[in-house]
């Protein structure tokens, strides 16, 4: 069934499932690029000189490879374990406390798109749940999301979170390891987060990865699914794929201006 019906779309069996890292944040702003939730803390005053330049240097490797159009997921995903596991080490050596996370996320250059009020608020309303699938640090997006007064009862967050020790210092990160190419069932064995929506089989996906197109795998029965993809970086060489693989591809839109009509639609007419 096309998501057009939209007799069929109501507010009832709606879900909204979406990533977090360039698709509910901006991945730029007057031409300077926007921090990840990893970047947060990377470029923080808390970590030292030498750690910096590691994690820089990661990302210099790994990103161009994250993003390709011409190697297959078989061919990333190993890579992309390597990244995260590289990048999650550094970030542990470096005695971040648990404390300091608020003034970290207060003091980035971290913004939503355009429109994140009207997007949360929305949904809180009418009681649609929005599930935030992320290969970002959770303890950082969901800072991010309180500070900025969306981090409703109807918003679910399921990523990768730090785990602290009795002195509040990062040791480690809890699994599974989320990294951009197993946003799947895979990771959310154990949550029956999806069994528990079994009557919301519409469902709206958001993402700015190929790797995204895959976080509703886990839901029972969907009847139907809308993806919007934001295609922010090496548009030209990715454009047909991307248009290939989402329903809505939105280039140069720092907004959730399209999503937010959609919904609107959607919801005041049900
Ligand atoms: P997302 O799934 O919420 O978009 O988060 C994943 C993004 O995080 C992905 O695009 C790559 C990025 N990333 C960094 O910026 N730095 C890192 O060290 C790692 C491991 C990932
Ligand atoms: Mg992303």
């Amino acid at each position: 069934m096309s998501w057009v019906t939209c007799s069929f779309w109501s507010s009832l069996t709606l879900q909204v499932i979406s990533d977090f890292d360039m698709t509910l944040s901006r991945f730029g702003c007057n031409g300077r690029r926007c921090p990840t939730s990893h970047n947060i803390l990377d470029n923080s005053r808390v970590i030292s000189e030498d750690g910096k330049k590691k994690l820089k240097d990661l990302l210099h490797y790994y990103y161009p490879i994250e993003i390709d159009p011409n190697r297959t997921l078989e061919e990333k995903r190993p890579l992309m374990v390597e990244w995260w596991t590289r990048a999650h080490d550094l970030l542990s050596q470096q005695k971040i406390q648990k404390g300091d996370i608020a003034q970290i996320v207060r003091e980035s250059d971290v913004m939503l798109r355009d429109g994140f009020n009207e997007l949360f608020d929305q949904l809180y309303k009418y009681n649609v749940p929005i599930f935030i699938f992320s290969a970002g640090i959770g303890d950082v997006l969901e800072e991010i999301i309180r500070q900025a007064n969306v981090f409703y009862s109807n918003v679910n967050v399921v990523s990768n979170y730090m785990d602290f020790d009795d002195s509040g210092v990062l040791k480690c990160f809890k699994g599974p390891l989320i990294h951009t190419y197993n946003k799947n069932n895979s990771v959310l064995q154990g949550t029956e987060y999806f069994q528990q929506l079994s009557g919301r089989t519409s469902i709206i996906l958001l993402g700015d990865s190929m790797g995204d197109l895959t976080m509703a795998d886990g839901v029972p029965s969907v009847e139907n699914i809308l993806k919007i993809g934001f295609l922010n970086d090496k548009v030209e060489e990715r454009r047909g794929k991307y248009l290939d693989a989402y329903d809505i591809v939105l280039e140069s839109d720092e907004t959730l201006d399209v999503v937010n009509g959609i919904l609107r639609y959607v919801l005041l007419e049900t």
